[in-house]
C-alpha cells in the first residue's frame, strides 16, 4: 500500500488547478440510467471512486467510455441487462445507493445492496428509502439487499425529509423526474452538487424548480433525453488546497475556485487572519505574517461550514494562536484524525461531537495512519506545517477523493512524495 512522505515546509507559492467535484460526479453518473440516450460529463475528476461508479454502471449494462485522460465520461444506458447492484461493488462506496432511484424510475424495479458500515458513523439509508416510498415504491429488505418495485411506475408525492440529507435528496430528485405528476421535496439539501444535478437533469428534459433552496418541485415527464454537462468545481478540494498556504504561509491561487462554493469556510479563514481574494482565474489565498488566530467551527449542511473540511480545518487550528472549539454536527465519530494529529504534538481534547484544540507553535513530524478520505489529507496538511518528516500510511483513502495531490502540492513548493507500497 502506498504512503505519502511530507517534509515540513516554508511558504508556498504558485497556482493549483481545482478538479471537478467528486460528489457531484458520483450523482451525475447514475443520472445516465434515467435515459436511453447518451449522457456525457466533462470536467470529471480522475479518482478511484469514479472508477468504482463506472464499474457499477457497467455491471448494470451501461456503457461508460473515458476520454481525454479520464476528464470526459461518455455514458449510454440504452439497454440495461441487470437491475442488481451487487454487494461487492456497493460495499466499496456508499454513493452506490444513488443508482436505486434512477433504475426504479425508469424500469419500475431495482435490487440494490445496502452499503453497510462506514468509518464515520452509522450512516443509514432510511431517508432514501422513505422518499421513494412516498413516491409509491414498494420496498422489501432481504438478505442485505433492498428489493424495490413500482409496478405502474413511480407517482409524484410530497417528501418531507426529517433531516437534511444530500444523498437522499439526490436519489429522490432523480426518481421524481420520471414519476407521474408533481413531487415536492421539503427540507431538501441545498448543496452545490444538488444544484449541479438539477441543472444537468434539466438539460436532459426534466422539469425542476427550486434547486439550491430547501423546497424543490419536480414535474414528472415521460422520458429524458441525452445531454452534455460539465461537472461543477470541487469545493472540498478547493477548501483543502486553500488551507495549504494558510498552514505553510505564502500565496496560492486556486484556479477555478468560486467564493459562492465556500463562503462559510472563507468567513472562518478571514476570522483566522488568512486573506482570500477573488481573481479572474479563481481564488488567491495568502498568509503573510505570524500564526493564524484560533477560530471556532460548527459543521452544518450547506450553506454552513462543510463537514468534509472539518478535519483539514482542525489541522490549521493545531498551530493557531489560542484555543478553538470544533463542533461536528453532521456525522458522529468523525474525529478519528484527532489522535493521529496528537501523535504529531497537537493538543486536542475530544468529547462526543466536540473537539477543543489548543494551538502549539510547531507540530512535529511522525508516522501516522489515514483513517478516511478527509482525515488523510488533514494529516498531509499537518505534515506540511510540522518540523521534520511525516509519513502518512494507508493513503488509498486519499486516492478516492484527491487527484494527483502530491503533484498539485509539489508544484507550489511543498516537499511531498509518494512512496510506493509493496
Ligand atoms: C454526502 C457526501 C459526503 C458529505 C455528506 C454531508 C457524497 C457522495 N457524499 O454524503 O462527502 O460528508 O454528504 O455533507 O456526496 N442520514 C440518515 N439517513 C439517511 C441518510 C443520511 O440518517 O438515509 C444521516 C447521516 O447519517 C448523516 C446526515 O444524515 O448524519 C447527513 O448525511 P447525508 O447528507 O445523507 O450524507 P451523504 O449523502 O451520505
Amino acid at each position: 500500500m502506498d504512503s505519502i512522505l511530507v517534509t515540513g515546509n516554508g511558504p508556498l507559492d504558485g497556482q493549483i488547478p481545482i478538479a471537478g467535484a467528486k460528489n457531484a460526479c458520483l450523482t451525475l453518473m447514475p443520472a445516465t440510467l434515467l435515459s436511453e440516450e447518451p449522457l456525457t460529463l466533462t470536467n470529471a475528476p480522475r479518482l478511484s471512486d469514479i472508477k468504482t461508479m463506472t464499474a457499477l454502471l457497467q455491471s448494470l449494462g451501461a456503457e461508460v467510455t473515458t476520454l481525454q485522460d479520464g476528464q470526459v465520461l461518455a455514458m449510454s444506458s440504452h439497454d440495461l441487462d441487470s437491475h442488481v447492484a451487487d454487494y461487492d461493488i456497493v460495499r466499496k462506496m456508499r454513493a452506490s445507493i444513488l443508482v436505486l432511484g434512477p433504475m426504479l424510475a425508469r424500469d419500475g424495479h431495482a435490487v440494490v445492496s445496502l452499503p453497510g458500515g462506514c468509518a464515520i458513523g452509522a450512516r443509514p439509508v432510511d431517508l432514501h428509502l422513505k422518499a421513494l416510498e412516498a413516491m409509491g415504491a414498494e420496498l422489501e429488505l432481504k438478505e442485505g439487499y433492498v428489493h424495490a418495485k413500482a409496478p405502474g411506475g413511480l407517482k409524484g408525492g410530497v417528501v418531507e425529509f426529517p433531516l437534511v440529507s444530500v444523498g437522499a435528496t439526490e436519489n429522490a430528485l432523480m426518481a421524481a423526474t420520471l414519476a407521474k405528476g408533481t413531487t415536492v421535496l421539503k427540507n431538501a439539501a441545498r448543496e452545490p452538487e444538488i444544484v449541479d444535478l438539477a441543472q444537468c437533469l434539466r438539460k436532459m428534459g426534466a422539469q425542476i424548480e427550486g434547486e439550491g433552496t430547501s423546497e424543490i418541485t419536480i414535474q414528472g415527464v415521460d422520458r429524458l433525453h441525452g445531454a452534455t454537462h460539465p461537472v461543477v468545481t470541487d469545493r472540498i478540494e478547493l477548501g483543502t488546497f486553500m488551507l495549504a498556504p494558510a498552514i505553510c504561509g505564502g500565496e496560492v491561487e486556486c484556479l477555478g475556485g468560486r467564493i459562492d462554493l465556500v463562503e462559510a469556510f472563507c468567513e472562518r479563514l478571514d476570522a483566522a487572519g488568512v486573506s482570500v481574494e477573488e481573481t479572474e482565474a479563481g481564488l488567491k489565498v495568502a498568509r503573510k505574517n505570524g500564526r493564524v488566530r484560533a477560530v471556532d467551527v460548527v459543521t452544518e449542511p450547506f450553506p454552513g461550514f462543510p463537514t468534509d473540511l472539518q478535519a483539514q480545518m482542525m489541522a490549521l487550528m493545531c498551530t493557531a494562536e489560542g484555543t478553538s472549539v470544533l463542533e461536528e454536527k453532521i456525522f458522529e465519530n468523525r474525529f478519528m484524525h484527532a489522535p493521529e494529529l496528537m501523535r504529531m504534538g497537537a493538543k486536542i481534547d475530544v468529547h462526543g461531537g466536540t473537539a477543543t484544540v489548543t494551538g502549539v507553535e510547531r507540530l512535529k513530524g511522525a508516522p501516522v495512519m489515514a483513517t478516511d478520505l478527509r482525515a488523510s489529507v488533514s494529516l498531509i496538511l499537518a505534515g506540511l506545517a510540522a518540523e521534520g518528516e511525516t509519513l502518512v500510511n494507508r493513503v488509498y483513502h486519499l486516492d478516492r477523493g484527491y487527484e494527483r495531490v502530491e503533484e498539485k502540492l509539489g508544484n507550489v513548493g511543498a516537499r511531498i512524495e509518494r512512496v510506493q507500497g509493496e
